[in-house]
């Protein structure tokens, strides 16, 4: 049992107006709503934690974040990734300070105590001190009780009873295969994770990713100009494209053009793939829709770019702060060169200092900059573009509606609102 204060929970219906497209800007700087987000999202949503392509054998690592909670990922002796609190049952030092390696044991830096692969406490020093009531086997690490996996991908839920991983995905799945699913072999990420920190709320990144393809033309105008073969820009095709953008009722959403153009701009990728095969193998909409220079989030915090092979996680550092961490996904049928190919436009587009990537971090930090103003954060912000657009349109599954639309940032703070509203796991017997 916890000694924690019973938190005050915030009903944040007044907050979201989610029919009429309209949020109440004081949920990207209020401390009691952010600190809800960690009672109410984090601990109970499927967080991504890392790819299964990072873990060989037993021992393999990786620490990161599941909302402000420290965790390890690890694989186990049986190959099983297990994902426990990072957090020494001691007296709570962080347990692992390394990013990512092998072990055979966690050794806390602090007194000693010792882990095994399993989580159990192995070791103690100077054990005979205590009584005869402690018993190591009271005294295990902290497991995160639901790990899954999509398609290399492995998230972790704190929840034990949240539907499942797939379930909640739902129609989302379709989406992310377009990317994830290309090749038969699946997907591996190279290079290492790429982490840096934005001033801004987690949400402003995570809503963008689902529904903003309205930002692409002004945001990024230098920047698509430099990329232009011509040197002015494909702006006239940018802001006549025509696509498609989908909203779930689980809060995840993905918007793409469909048009012929939009495709892998990476010469070498894009000469790589065989579009007969992935006709075949996806279906002629997904390979018009979704593959090409689409973006997605799935709920809450982790978004992805089909065509850079950008995987990336919002990490929420305070109500003003976000550590992204990205991966760079690439097929693992793909030759070495192509490969690299993949990584280095990556890195020019959306790396760390990627050309598209500044842009979107600056409209961020702007935002949140002047959030803290009395009467700036009284006027609401807008999200009508398409209202009343989205439907069954029996191409693409779920619900969608034209690109230009913000029904998935609708839908994505619905979901919001609905979550922070209902009490979680740890409030209820
Ligand atoms: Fe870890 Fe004391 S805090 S052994
Ligand atoms: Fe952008």
């Amino acid at each position: 049992g916890s000694g924690a204060a019973k938190p005050r929970n915030i009903d944040v219906s007044p907050l979201i107006d989610s029919d009429g497209g309209l949020i109440d800007r004081s949920i990207y700087t209020d401390r009691e709503i952010y600190a809800q987000e960690m009672r109410r999202i984090f601990a109970r949503s499927w967080l991504f934690l890392a790819h299964e392509t990072q873990f060989k054998k037993p021992g393999d690592f990786f620490t990161t974040f599941m909302g402000e909670d420290p965790v390890i990922v690890s694989m186990d002796k049986e190959k099983k990734i297990r994902v426990y609190l990072n957090s020494c049952r001691h007296r709570g030092v962080r347990l692992c300070r390394a990013d990512a390696g092998a072990t055979k044991m966690f050794t806390c830096t602090y007194h000693g105590w010792s882990f095994d692969l399993a989580g159990a406490l192995q070791s103690v020093p100077n054990e005979t001190a205590y009584p005869d009531t402690f018993k190591k086997e009271n005294w295990s690490l902290i497991e995160v009780p639901r790990v899954e996996t999509y398609k290399g991908l492995i998230f972790g839920n704190w929840d034990k009873n949240a539907d499942s991983l797939e379930d909640n995905l739902g129609d989302m799945k379709y989406y992310m295969d377009a990317m994830l699913d290309r090749d038969p072999e699946g997907t591996e990420v190279v290079g290492g994770v790429m982490k840096w920190e934005l001033e801004g709320n987690w949400k402003l990144a995570a809503e963008q990713f689902a529904t903003d393809w309205y930002h692409v033309n002004m945001s990024h105008a230098s920047a698509l100009m430099v990329l232009s073969p011509t040197g002015k820009g494909p702006k006239a095709d940018i802001a006549a494209t025509p696509g498609r953008q989908h909203g779930s009722e689980n809060g995840h959403g993905a918007g793409f053009p469909t048009h012929p153009k939009s495709r892998f701009d990476a010469k070498m990728v894009h000469d790589y793939y065989d579009y007969d095969f992935l006709r075949e193998r996806l279906g002629d909409d997904a390979v018009e829709g979704p593959m090409t220079t689409g973006h997605a989030t799935v709920f809450p915090n982790f978004s992805y770019l089909p065509v850079n092979g950008s995987i990336r996680v919002w990490h929420p550092k305070g109500p003003d702060k976000i550590e992204v961490w990205a991966w760079i996904l690439v097929d693992k049928s793909m030759p070495q060169d192509v490969k690299d190919a993949q990584r280095l436009y990556n890195l020019r587009t959306f790396g760390p200092s990627g050309i598209f990537e500044a842009d979107d971090g600056e409209n961020w930090s702007e935002i949140q900059a002047i959030s803290g103003g009395f009467v700036t954060n009284s006027v609401p912000l807008n999200f009508q573009m398409g209202i009343g657009s989205e439907r069954e349109d029996g191409t693409y599954p779920g619900q969608t509606s034209e690109l230009y639309s913000d029904a998935a940032g609708r839908a994505f703070y619905r979901h919001w609102a609905k979550v922070m509203n209902t009490p979680a796991w740890h409030e209820t017997n």
